[in-house]
């Protein structure tokens, strides 16, 4: 199939598959966009541009014919500075050369390839056996100062999505300063538009805003050195109309883990630019004669069937073309994690009955968390010191895995490799491995200093110390763990006019570490985590196949996380655990049945103290977890349905269908209970019409019944579901007649 065509008059570029048109021209070297959207068969609009002499005050472009244009006027594909268009740039930078910082880029050639071509250095998406993509390159050029910048498109022939991203390369004399480059710069027509986006906070990520967008500038970002709890680099562009059903839905998700920016400009003509790339506030990079620098990517999803239909393209794109795991589609394990059961305070005989007891409810997995090295007994020492705590566990991993074995299950491990506590052997013998200032001191969080990954002998320990301890044991899983963001953000090796380049470089440095060790251990089930979802993102997501989603474990606040954390990701990336009633963070109380059904609607895993749990709620756990494992496939893989939104009122649902509709799982949550509640209905969504199906307590109805009609969510069957936050969890099989 052919995905990229150049018209006949050799400047009309137009990237198409199945669901999708890209439009952009060539005219007078500029590159002028056309079209993003549900796909046109063909583009004859020519040389269109709009009414030219809107202003006086924006400069024309110095074309020699009679054409008139303002690039402040246009849409374009790559705005860059100084030069009359006067929203937000997609470049800055200063030509050492001479200071100048106008730039002027013009088209110099292109290039179409099949397949993606990969960022040396950051996470790609790529392409899967079954998928097919083309790649266009657009090569611009800034003639004075021989530098050229490279606009890579990438269409994929199973995704309605385009992924962006550039390239800058010196091929002047002179050093180049940049101070910013976006990965990609999207202009849209005069329209009303809404913006969505997650933001949040630690134990409260990826809440849903949706805001009307207004003239003037709108920025959302993360200057944390990590993508963040506080804002997801992600947004979402739609119409007024757009609901989980229908409408329009634009995202734009970015796969990068560190400090990053959306901006969202709609400018006096109320034309719209959207511009996403690294942050940069806290970014600039000194390129040198010869040098080169990619930018990571941008995946833009078009949806015309609403958030649930953009949801579930990305879902897709994001199993497929990001996730590189060799877990990538395979069950994900039910998992027993010690932190919230015991904190760092245990033993190895803890740990075995722990284990024991996970073992008899069918746990699949056991994760010893933090506090296994080192002198790490509180959260004031021992990270950095990567070698086994014996005198709490005499035994070693080794004896600890042995145990699982014995029992069934597979052993996994927790690590923060970033970090060092000041109370450490690393510490001490070496300072100057952390992020800081001499002068300025450093400022701690949770009582730890960032390690300066900037620098190949810190990789080169941490790699070779982690290597060390997953090779001593039969260790099968490992959770990646970052809990502080950055301060001080210092790198000593580093000369005066690196220091901007510090956050970039660090997040270089972690990838390059998590490339080494997830090529050295394939067969391992890394997990990342930040604090919860503090780096839930797709560059993470690209080495690490899942991502516990928060610290928050009570299922009533996890409503909203899980809700909107599946607005961009996969149900087959969200760790989500059941915890102890009352909650550790928020002091709720609730049944084991809403704890189980929120966390089954994820990736399923249990961290609460099963040694003083009474045997009714271990025999529901028991049961919790049977059911799991027979409709994992379901629920890790299917298509996931948004149905009631808890950012929306009191009630949530969510549905699970199979990929051959012939199987569901309803997710139902009523908020707090009231003795004469509304009777509203719940409407199923992607069952086939005319199939009849059977819920799991016998009742019987077809796919346009449960879909059009609904049925009142407040009962089960015949049963009310009683209580604050009291929710059901069916199963529905199609019935052959
Ligand atoms: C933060 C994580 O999110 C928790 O699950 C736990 O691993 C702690 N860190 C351990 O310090």
């Amino acid at each position: 199939m052919t995905l990229i065509t150049l018209n006949d008059k050799k400047n009309v570029f137009h990237l198409s598959n199945q669901w999708v048109s890209y439009v952009f021209s060539v005219e007078d070297k500029q590159l002028i966009h056309k079209y993003f959207g549900k796909k046109i068969h063909t583009y004859s609009g020519g040389m269109d541009y709009p009414e030219k002499t809107r202003s006086s005050f924006s400069p024309d472009l110095p074309f020699e014919d009679e054409l008139k244009v303002s690039l402040d006027a246009v849409l374009q594909e790559f705005p860059g500075s100084n030069q009359g268009d006067y929203r937000s740039s997609g470049i800055e930078v200063v030509f050492d050369a001479h200071g100048n910082t106008n730039t002027k880029f013009e088209y110099e050639s292109h290039s179409i390839t099949k397949g993606v071509i990969p960022s040396p250095g950051l996470p790609s998406s790529f392409d899967a056996e079954k998928g097919e993509s083309e790649t266009l390159a657009i090569t611009l050029r800034d003639e004075a100062e021989q530098v050229d910048v490279t606009l890579y498109y990438t269409i994929f022939e199973d995704s309605p999505t385009i992924v962006r991203k550039c390239r800058i390369n010196n091929k002047g004399q002179a050093s180049v300063k940049i101070d910013k480059l976006v990965s990609m710069s999207l202009d849209f027509p005069a329209a009303t538009n809404e913006l969505i986006h997650l933001s949040g906070s630690w134990a409260q990520e990826r809440q849903v805003v949706r805001e009307k967008i207004n003239r003037g500038i709108k920025v959302l970002r993360s200057k944390r050195g990590s993508s963040s709890h506080n804002q997801n680099p992600f947004c979402a562009i739609v119409q007024p109309t757009t609901t989980e059903e229908s409408g329009e839905v634009y995202g734009f998700s970015f796969v990068y883990s560190g400090d990053h920016e959306t901006i969202i400009e709609k400018d006096s003509f109320d034309q719209l630019r959207i511009q996403m790339g690294i942050n940069h506030e806290t970014f600039s990079w000194v390129l040198e004669s010869g040098d080169e620098f990619y930018t990571p990517e941008v995946i833009m999803t078009f949806s015309p069937n609403g958030l649930n239909g953009f949801s579930q393209e990305m879902h897709d794109f994001v199993t497929t073309h990001i996730v590189k795991s060799s877990y990538k589609e395979k069950h994900r394990p039910v998992l027993m994690n010690n932190w919230e059961a015991t904190y760092m305070a245990f033993d190895e005989e803890t740990i075995h009955s722990l284990m024991e007891e996970g073992a008899k409810l069918g746990v699949e997995l056991f994760v010893l968390d933090d506090g296994w090295f080192g002198k790490r007994n509180d959260d004031t020492g021992g990270l950095g010191d990567w070698w086994v705590n014996e005198t709490k566990l005499p035994n070693g991993l080794k004896g600890l895995a042995t145990y699982a074995k014995n029992l069934n299950m597979s052993f996994g491990l927790w690590f923060e490799p970033e970090m060092v506590s000041p109370k450490s052997d690393l510490y001490k013998k070496h300072p100057d491995w952390v992020l800081h200032y001499e002068k300025k001191g450093m400022s701690p969080a949770r009582n730890q200093y960032m390690l300066d990954l900037t620098r190949q002998d810190v990789r080169d320990y941490l790699y070779t110390s982690i290597e060390a301890i997953l090779m001593s044991a039969d260790i099968s899983y490992v959770k990646w763990d970052m809990n502080r963001n950055f301060s001080e953000t210092y790198a000593k090796q580093l000369s005066t006019s690196k220091q901007k380049e510090v956050s970039h470089r660090y997040v270089l440095g972690l990838y390059e570490l998590l490339e080494r060790l997830t090529t050295r251990f394939p067969d391992i089930l890394f997990e990342s985590c930040s604090g919860g979802g503090g780096r839930f993102d797709l560059g993470m997501l690209y080495y690490m196949p899942q991502t516990w989603t928060s610290d928050n474990t009570d299922p009533v606040e996890r409503l909203r996380i899980q809700y909107g954390t599946s607005l961009v990701y996969p149900i087959s990336t969200m760790g989500s655990h059941v915890s102890a009633s009352p909650n550790h963070q928020n002091g709720r109380m609730t049944s084991i049945d809403t704890r189980g059904h929120v966390a089954m609607s994820g990736l399923l895993g249990y961290e609460l103290d099963l040694l003083r749990i009474d045997e009714d709620e271990k025999e529901a756990m028991r049961k919790q977890i049977d059911f799991y494992k027979k409709h994992r496939d379901l629920i890790q893989y299917g298509t996931f349905y948004r149905l009631l939104s808890p950012f929306e009122g009191d009630q949530t649902a969510w549905m699970f269908v199979s990929k051959d509709k012939q199987e569901a799982i309803v997710f139902y949550c009523n908020g707090l209970a009231s003795a004469a509640p509304s009777l509203k209905k719940l409407k199923l969504q992607g069952l086939l019409e005319n199939q009849k199906y059977v819920f799991d307590n016998g009742v019987s109805s077809y796919g346009s019944e449960l879909m059009n009609m609904g049925f009142y969510s407040l009962t089960k069957g015949h049963q009310d579901i009683l209580g604050d936050f009291a929710t059901s969890f069916s199963y529905l099989k199609g019935l052959s007649e």
